[in-house]
């Protein structure tokens, strides 16, 4: 997919991966990235356009996809690390919180963009996983939970993007 003259939304926007995507989509040619932030006053990259986006937050959700109706390719980057041992039963609230941003995140964002990316005519979901969603590191049990579950997702939602000329 081309990116030059291409509308794209990214998540968890504001540091990290996130940022130096924006960056890197606006040097390709992109004509407008959305950098789409929990605090929208943390985008510093002048030429995007700074979004409220929570991913956890389904009406920040909804919000963004009733507003930015020109998105064609969502770049679902937001995620959260954290470590510590499984067999401890405390980790059990840790695993949902990390499955909550990593992987429902994810597909909450795809499930209302989705027919934003069909009526522009079908467009790209990235889903950004890790290595981790295949192998697991010593106390990092939830992450690799939470990143296999989004890859998951991300395969389950191809088949149903297809029908929509959408790429996942
Ligand atoms: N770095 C790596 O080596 C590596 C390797 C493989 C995969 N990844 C994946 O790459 C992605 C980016 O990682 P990174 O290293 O850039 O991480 P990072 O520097 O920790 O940045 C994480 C980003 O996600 C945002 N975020 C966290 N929870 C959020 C939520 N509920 N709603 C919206 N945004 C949220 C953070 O926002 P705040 O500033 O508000 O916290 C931040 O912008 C993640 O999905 C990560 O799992 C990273």
């Amino acid at each position: 997919m081309q990116i030059k003259g291409k509308v794209v939304l990214v998540t968890g926007a504001n540091r990290g991966l996130g940022k130096q995507f924006v960056k890197s989509l606006l040097d390709a040619g992109a004509s407008k990235v959305y950098a789409a932030a929990r605090n929208p006053g943390s985008v510093d990259i002048e030429a995007a356009q700074a979004v409220k986006l929570d991913v956890t937050n389904p009406a920040d959700i909804a919000d963004a996809a009733a507003k930015y109706t020109d998105v064609q390719i969502v770049i679902n980057n937001a995620g959260a690390l954290a470590r510590g041992a499984l067999l401890d039963a405390s980790s059990t609230q840790g695993v949902r919180d990390l499955i909550e941003v990593n992987a429902i995140g994810p597909l909450n964002v795809t499930q209302a963009f989705a027919p934003v990316l069909k009526k522009n005519g079908g467009g790209a979901v990235i889903n950004v996983l890790s290595v981790l969603s295949w192998v697991v590191l010593p106390d990092g049990g939830a992450y690799s939970v939470s990143k296999s579950a989004a890859w998951a997702v991300t395969n389950a939602l191809r088949d149903e993007l297809r029908a929509d000329n959408t790429q996942i």
